[in-house]
């Protein structure tokens, strides 16, 4: 069947352009066959695949090829998220930690001229086609895909999985943002999906790599069931007490820092290098494109990455009523599986 994509292109879409190969036309045929929606305006067709939603359709081509290749090795840490959430901030946290025997934080590390998504490898951007084509020395890997749709390699190798997420109401604000500043076309962006349209959109579940609350709950369940592989960190404790939180994220993933290190201040240097300010003002970060998938032409700028950082900038963007709503979908989605 020939598959059918977006008619409007958007900054993501440039891929298309490459010829595909074998996979990744059946991969199309498959796509072809799901649901599909269109109202998150002009971005394009959003598929849903075993119960989440993927835009563009090229990231989900790079997750139904990593679930059938990616070979997971058990000393492998998969660092992963939902979306605007505060994937970059993890990235750089869980790579300076890892790396620091070999990298000082505060001079040599290579996060000072590579931004942290090009740090750590992405399994359904990087590592699709050939999962070994890594660096043997860091054990990181990243991802966005929900829990119920990880590579079964990953559940099958023990593997340990860190995880975050945030309120939901700033990670919709953070999202609608990233996608009419640097995903719809530039020539559309006047057509962009109002602020209350992708707001009902978002509660419906209808968002990057949603529905939001059941990409968390699948992880938080995973964390219940196997709490030495699976650590769920929510970014609002992690800005609250970073260093409490850099230390338990170190000690899970097998890294954790030596009183000397402490001494020394290690983690603060760490917590220095990836925060907010440092990371943001860094010249690598601020300038130029970011390949979104090593073998093809999709990019996005470096800078979208980088918004406010902040807890709480939803009550400069929802009503009351927004906010009430949200949080009751919250309450009630992460209530029932005992998520406060
Ligand atoms: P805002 O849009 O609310 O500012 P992701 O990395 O998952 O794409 O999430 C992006 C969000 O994380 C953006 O939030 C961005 O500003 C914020 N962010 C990026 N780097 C950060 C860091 N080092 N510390 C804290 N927040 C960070």
């Amino acid at each position: 069947m020939e598959p059918s994509f977006p008619s409007q292109r958007t900054s993501l879409d440039k891929e298309e352009e490459s010829s595909p190969n074998g996979h990744e036309s059946r991969y199309r045929d498959i796509i072809s066959t799901l649901p599909k929606d269109d109202s998150w305006k002009p971005l394009g067709f959003h598929y849903q695949y075993q119960g989440f939603w993927y835009f563009p359709a090229t990231f989900l081509e790079g997750i139904m090829s990593a679930q059938e290749q990616f070979e997971a090795q058990p000393s492998d840490i998969l660092v992963s998220s939902v979306p605007k959430s505060g994937t970059t901030w993890l990235k750089a946290l869980t790579y300076a930690i890892v790396t620091r025997a070999r990298f000082d934080p505060s001079t040599t590390s290579p996060l000072l001229t590579t931004m942290p998504h090009e740090c750590i490898p992405t399994v359904e951007g990087d590592l699709f086609h050939n999962s070994t084509n890594r660096d043997p020395q860091l054990p990181l890997v990243a991802t966005h895909i929900p829990y119920t749709s990880l590579p079964k390699s990953i559940m099958d190798s023990g593997c340990k999985i860190v995880y975050i997420f945030r309120d939901p109401k700033d990670a919709f604000v953070s999202l609608w943002h990233f996608a009419g500043r640097y995903i719809a076309p530039k020539d559309h962006r006047e057509e962009y999906c109002p602020l209350e349209e992708a707001f009902k959109l978002f509660c419906k579940g209808m968002s990057f790599y949603g529905p939001y609350w059941d990409h968390v709950i699948g992880y938080w369940k995973a964390s219940l069931e196997w709490p030495g592989r699976v650590l769920i960190l929510k970014y609002e404790d992690v800005m609250r007490d970073t260093e409490f939180h850099v230390k338990r994220l170190a000690e899970f993933m097998g890294y954790g820092f030596s009183l000397e290190e402490e001494k020394e201040g290690m983690v603060q240097k760490i917590i220095n290098l990836c925060s907010f300010e440092n990371l943001s003002n860094l010249s690598v970060n601020k300038t130029g494109m970011h390949r979104l998938r090593s073998s093809s032409l999709l990019e996005i700028e470096k800078s979208s990455f980088f918004r406010k950082g902040k807890v709480g900038d939803w009550k400069n963007h929802l009503s009351a009523e927004m906010a009430e709503e949200m949080d009751r979908i919250t309450d009630h989605k992460f209530g029932s599986v005992g998520l406060r």
